[in-house]
């Protein structure tokens, strides 16, 4: 399998996995370094194979490879960074290469209630820096933020599906939503939806950088503060020294929260993108449990396996 990209590009013999869709993988010391290697010309004879199926785009990374191997490439972003290796590549591997473009989701953050005839999205424009030579960015939501629909007609192919995300049907029930960064855009439109149906036991716990940047919806929050229809606690991680996260703010807010789930069998919504936001705001409701409720450590881990089964604890998250 892929033999002839193997002479091409001056690498050992390959395990010869068959050639299939997705990237090839050449052993280095760290990331990049078969890339680098190769670009040097000092690749020659380096074990390698074929690996990943079917398009698996970004998602193909050296986490991917138990034994350490790096991705020959990626996107045509690569191609650039490595311009000699990609010149020996046979026209007929790049697109073997170069995966396929894979759908993205975003939550919906609107009400049709709210925005009738309107879908509202929140968009992070993904950027980042790697040990490659060009900085990353998203392509999707970088596409997305390059259209100007002042510059004429813009066409966005999508679909829309349901939300993973229930909320209560009966009256009356409150829901607490944690949310930083865009995890808030899915309780946007239950906000809304549930304003407009005078349901006012909302809490949201919102977190982003500074109170001056990101605040997402800053006024329509404090609107509905004002009209008694929300409570917003709010997290700015990046204000002072010490970083403030939703799960802090959530911690002091315990004898609520308890009283909330305990007391008036609220529904508890957990979402967004950060890595270890969905473990350390979990981690925080096992402790309200055990200081506000008195639980001992398994009783409150039953507690929130009752909550996560009879779905009043749900969430929706991202990498
Ligand atoms: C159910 C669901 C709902 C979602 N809702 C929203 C939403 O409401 N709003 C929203 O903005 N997004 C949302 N997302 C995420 C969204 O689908 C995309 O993943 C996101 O916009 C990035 O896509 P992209 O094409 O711009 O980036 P890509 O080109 O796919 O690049 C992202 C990839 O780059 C890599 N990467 C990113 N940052 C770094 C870093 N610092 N260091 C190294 N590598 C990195 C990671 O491999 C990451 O997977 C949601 C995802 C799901 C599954
Ligand atoms: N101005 C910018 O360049 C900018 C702004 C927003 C987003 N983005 C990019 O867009 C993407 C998604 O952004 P996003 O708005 O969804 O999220 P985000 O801005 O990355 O994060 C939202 C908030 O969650 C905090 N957070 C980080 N780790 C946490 C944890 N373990 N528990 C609880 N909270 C935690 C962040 O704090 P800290 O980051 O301070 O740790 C921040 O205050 C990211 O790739 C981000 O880099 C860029």
């Amino acid at each position: 399998g892929g033999q002839e990209l193997g002479e091409r590009l001056g690498l050992g013999q390959g395990p010869g996995e068959g050639r299939s869709w997705g990237c090839a993988w050449i052993w280095g010391q760290g990331p990049g370094e078969g890339l680098e290697a190769l670009e040097a010309g000092r690749g020659r004879g380096r074990p390698w194979r074929w690996a990943g199926a079917g398009g698996r785009g970004s998602a193909c990374g050296p986490q991917d490879d138990p034994r350490g191997g790096h991705s020959l490439l990626l996107s045509p972003q690569v191609l650039c960074d490595f311009p000699h290796t990609a010149a020996a590549i046979p026209p007929d591997y790049l697109l073997d290469l170069v995966p396929l473009i894979r759908p993205r989701a975003f939550s919906i953050a609107s009400s049709l209630r709210a925005h009738p005839s309107r879908l509202q999205i929140l968009v992070a424009v993904v950027q980042y820096q790697t040990r490659l030579r060009e900085p990353r960015r998203g392509l999707c939501s970088s596409w997305l933020a390059s259209l100007d629909p002042a510059q004429g007609p813009v066409r966005v192919p999508l679909w829309v599906r349901s939300g993973g995300l229930t909320f209560p049907k009966t009256p009356d029930v409150p829901v607490i939503m944690v949310g930083p960064g865009t995890g808030v855009a899915p309780f946007r439109a239950a906000i809304q939806e549930r304003v407009a149906q005078g349901e006012t036991g909302n809490v949201l716990f919102f977190g982003c950088r500074r109170q001056d940047q990101d605040f997402y919806w800053e006024a329509e929050w404090k609107q509905l503060q004002a009209r008694g229809c929300l409570t917003l606690v709010t997290a700015f991680s990046r204000d002072q020294e010490q970083k403030v996260y939703v799960q802090h703010r959530l911690r002091a807010f315990g004898p609520l929260v308890w009283e909330l789930l305990e007391g008036r069998g609220a529904h508890f919504y957990l979402a967004g993108n950060a890595k270890y936001m969905p473990a350390d705001v979990s981690n925080t409701l096992l402790s309200i449990f055990r200081e506000e409720g008195g639980l001992s450590s398994p009783d409150a881990a039953a507690y929130l396996a009752q909550l996560q089964r009879t779905l009043r604890f749900q969430t929706e998250t991202w990498a």
